[in-house]
């Protein structure tokens, strides 16, 4: 496995159906061509991810929806005509080009065009090196199944270093700056349904499209379970007036805004000034409470508006046990 800034080299790599761990503006993927099963059959075995959780197929732009997908209503279209590049995921009607091993067997794709731009110009390389400008780079988070999203490259090296070949390579962006994976919007039925929320919240989305979100799909999104993004340490969501109640042995840590004051005894993980940072700084806490061997991560929530729905998701996945 090659360390590297170099998006040619990475280019590469997937081009010769190696891995490449690419940055994202939301969190580390963990990328291969969407159109070799073999290199797809690594990314899931590399990840410990069952087979039919489907893998988000990220493209250069939205002139590739239609090489994708196969009916694409106008609300879609507006979507990613006001959020593409960036941090929005959507599920369309596939068309031939995304194959089972891709979408799970599913009827759908999920499709996105990521905003970094160290990872799209990987895109627009390997578009050159296949002579394809359609292609697809299938890619998870770079996270083993269950565990939480790695935001850094060194997150990645950290947790799956032994589970490369030499030929893979590991592109560095620096730190994501979203933090929390994108906003995944199920665009099969008559109205947008957000099947994970993210930066992009329920109102850009109906400010954008003149819709009302829908309350339920029947797509459906097998990534999303109940008990994700878990440290080893146990995850409790508290409010902030009970901190002086818990115990404080010196093996709790906290994750609150900054407006939080720290409780004597307690490990202060991070201390975000605002909602957005809290997004960027989640998984780095809670990956720092493991290497501390915390045994309780105390999570304050932020506000639920903008980003802070996708947040509150986290943390309850990342709590249940
Ligand atoms: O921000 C992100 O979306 C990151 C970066 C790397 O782009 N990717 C990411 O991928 O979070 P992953 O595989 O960790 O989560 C993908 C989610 C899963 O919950 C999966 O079930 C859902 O997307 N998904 C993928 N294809 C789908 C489809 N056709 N229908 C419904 N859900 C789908
Ligand atoms: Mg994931």
């Amino acid at each position: 496995m090659q360390l590297t800034n170099d998006p040619v080299l990475a280019a590469r790599a997937l081009a010769h159906g190696h891995l490449a761990v690419l940055p994202t503006e939301t969190v580390y993927g963990l990328g291969a061509r969407a159109d070799l099963p073999r290199a797809i059959a690594r990314v899931y075995a590399t990840k410990g991810r069952p087979a039919d959780h489907p893998l988000i197929v990220h493209v250069l732009d939205s002139a590739c929806i239609d090489d994708w997908a196969d009916t694409v209503p106008r609300y879609a279209r507006d979507l990613a005509e006001a959020h593409w590049p960036g941090p929005l995921t959507l599920v369309l009607d596939r068309s031939d080009r995304a194959a089972d091993f891709i979408t799970g067997a599913q009827t759908t794709v999920a499709l996105r065009v990521p905003a970094h731009l160290l990872m799209r110009e990987v895109l627009r390389l390997l578009g050159d090196l296949t002579s394809d400008p359609s292609i697809g780079i299938a890619a998870p988070s770079a996270n083993r199944f269950g565990r939480v999203s790695p935001t850094t490259a060194a997150h990645v090296v950290e947790e799956l270093k032994g589970a490369f070949s030499e030929d893979d390579v590991i592109l560095d962006g620096g730190a994501s700056d979203v933090g929390v994976e994108s906003t995944i919007v199920d665009c099969t039925g008559i109205a947008p349904v957000i099947l994970r929320p993210g930066l992009i919240s329920a109102a850009d989305i109906e400010r954008t499209t003149g819709l009302r979100v829908g309350a339920s799909s029947t797509v459906r999104a097998p990534g999303t379970l109940a008990s994700h993004y878990a440290p080893r340490a146990n995850v409790r969501i508290v409010d902030a007036a009970s901190l002086h109640r818990t115990e404080n042995d010196g093996s709790t840590g906290l994750l609150a805004l900054s407006e939080v004051p720290t409780p004597d005894g307690i490990v202060r993980l991070s201390e975000p000034a605002d909602t957005d940072e809290y997004a960027r700084v989640l998984y780095a806490a809670l990956r720092e409470a493991d290497a501390l061997g915390l045994t309780t991560v105390l999570a304050v929530g932020p506000p639920t508006d903008g980003i802070g729905a996708a947040v509150i998701d986290r943390l309850t996945r990342a709590a249940h046990p």
